[in-house]
């Protein structure tokens, strides 16, 4: 599978772009266990033009995680040109536009999702950035707005014919924010239709193996798309890669190696902010939904605690004492 000239071989799977989350830290985690495209979290394209520093700072990408997305947002066809040329200094391999962030801050204003109530907008940034930047520009939805207004089918051709070179599906409407199953019948149906050339990622709800295997076989997307199953667990990309390639299951991973894991992604996080207390607050995401510590008795109280400490030394004591205890 080829989104313009960057090649991803068989039955690719992408870390999907996670406000907060996909920072060069955990993408470059990703890329290890195997992701073989990731995305930066979403980057305002008003932000981006008025030189906001922490915005900016979004589109630090190192070579090591290419092939690398920058994905933007916004909400007007000169703003997203502007923004899209300035990402393009920044060196991605692949430009992305958000059109499927469901929260009020971004869809109330009419970007992200919203787009989805204005569609010859949509197209108009669609076309308007394909011929202002060199590389390959892709976009990113969802099924609609609504359950009345599920429109994807549609849409895609539309958006193919603006130059788009890929297309990420979130099997939800703007309606269901990140409730409910994510229904890739529609997902399927854009990949079955005769007209539609470009490449078509499936997300929403894959956190299994064997869950990515049906996507592929059962809708025949190009590329399968993980998103929330990476929070706590990066090493998802190989579990999954394994098994699409064998159609055997990785050999359990010992506790101790989860936890190396988990703790070298706190010395990253806390490296990249540049701050010890940042970088822990900013783990406690990954550090809730990890399933390293599921099903441990009595966990409940340390779980409290590894999400209340403050310094490094307090949270490796605590996360430590868990692994000695297993
Ligand atoms: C915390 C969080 C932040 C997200 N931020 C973005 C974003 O910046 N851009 C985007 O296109 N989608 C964003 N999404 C949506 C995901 O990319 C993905 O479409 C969605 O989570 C469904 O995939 P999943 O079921 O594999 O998580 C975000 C989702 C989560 C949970």
């Amino acid at each position: 599978m080829k989104i313009g000239s960057v090649e991803f071989g068989k039955e690719p799977l992408f870390l999907a772009p996670m406000e907060d989350v996909t920072d060069p830290a955990f993408r470059l985690l990703c890329k290890r266990f195997g992701a073989d495209m990731v995305y930066t979290e979403f980057v305002s394209a008003d932000a981006l033009i008025r030189n906001v520093k922490r915005t900016e700072q979004k589109l630090t990408i190192h070579d090591e995680e290419r092939p690398v997305a920058i994905q933007i947002y916004g909400k007007d066809v000169d703003t997203m040109v502007e923004a899209a040329k300035i990402v393009e200094e920044a060196r991605p391999d692949i430009l992305d536009l958000n059109f499927g962030c469901p929260v009020k801050k971004v869809a109330g204003k009419g970007a992200g999702s919203g787009m989805l109530r204005d569609v010859p907008k949509l197209l108009a940034i669609t076309k308007a950035v394909v011929e202002a930047v060199e590389i390959p520009v892709t976009v990113k939805t969802r099924l609609g707005w609504d359950d009345q207004s599920k429109i994807i089918v549609d849409l895609a051709e539309a958006i193919q014919d603006c130059g788009a070179q890929a297309l990420a599906i979130h099997g939800r409407t703007r309606a269901q924010m990140y409730t409910g199953e994510a229904d890739w019948t529609l997902i399927g149906e854009v990949k079955n239709n005769p007209r539609m050339r470009i490449p078509i990622i499936g997300n929403g709800d894959v956190t299994t193996p064997e869950r990515a295997r049906e996507c592929f076989d059962r809708y025949g997307v190009d590329a399968v798309m993980i998103g929330r199953g990476a929070i706590g667990r990066p090493w998802i990309f190989e579990e999954v890669k394994h098994y699409l390639q064998t159609g055997e299951c990785v050999k359990p991973y010992s506790m101790q190696w989860q936890i190396d894991i988990i703790k070298e992604h706190v010395l990253r996080s806390i490296e990249w902010l540049g701050d010890e207390r940042k970088g822990i607050v900013h783990s406690r995401r990954h550090l809730a939904v990890t399933p390293v510590f599921k099903g441990i008795d009595h966990f409940k109280p340390t779980r409290i605690a590894m999400l209340r400490a403050e310094t490094l030394d307090e949270l490796f004591e605590i996360i430590d004492s868990v692994g000695n205890r297993e």
